[in-house]
């Protein structure tokens, strides 16, 4: 049997973060589909056209894992690609709750459709698409926080970046 997880999120943008949970999934599962939400409820930066793009440049060609997007429901998109489970990452307490809500509620919906949370690496706990976003409007670096294409694409919508300074 295959197994298939279904990797969903706006991904807006992929940031070193998600390849992290990523990379771990493709360990477990032998198929992983990075599942791009179209619309999702705040206005994203990128299209979903151009979030796909920036994750399948990031991802390259590994055979386990396939790009897509959806809208609806994540567990009907599971059930139609025929996935046993969902993967989501968690960084710290913080994402635990509304995490456990989504899972409950999505077990609830589909309960053959297995919620795995898998842990990121330390150096990416304070990563999330959101604050990328808001350092990189003001001017922040983020090159080292997210793949270069990203980065790259970052700096043509909302500007160029200040070169780093200092930091870890
Ligand atoms: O990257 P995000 O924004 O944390 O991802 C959230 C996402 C896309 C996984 C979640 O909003 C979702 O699953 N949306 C699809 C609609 C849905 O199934 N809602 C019920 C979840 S309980």
């Amino acid at each position: 049997m295959t197994r298939t997880a279904v990797y969903p999120g706006s991904f807006d943008p992929v940031t070193l973060g998600h390849l992290d949970i990523l990379d771990r999934s493709t360990l477990i599962f032998d198929r992983v589909i990075v599942a791009v939400l179209e619309n999702p409820g705040k206005e994203p930066l990128f299209t979903a056209q151009e979030r796909v793009q920036l994750l399948s440049a990031a991802v390259g060609s590994n055979p386990r894992v396939e790009v897509d997007t959806f809208n609806g429901l994540t567990v009907d998109y599971a059930r139609k690609v025929g996935a046993q489970a969902l993967v989501r990452g968690l960084r710290a307490i913080s994402d635990f709750e509304s995490e456990f809500q989504m899972a409950l509620m999505n077990r609830r919906l589909a309960p053959e459709i297995h919620t795995v949370f898998l842990m990121t690496s330390f150096s990416n706990v304070f990563v999330s698409s959101t604050l990328i976003k808001e350092v990189c409007r003001y001017g922040g670096s983020i090159e080292e926080l997210v793949p270069p294409a990203t980065a790259a694409a970052m700096a043509r919508k909302l500007g160029p970046r200040r070169p780093k300074r200092g930091g870890e």
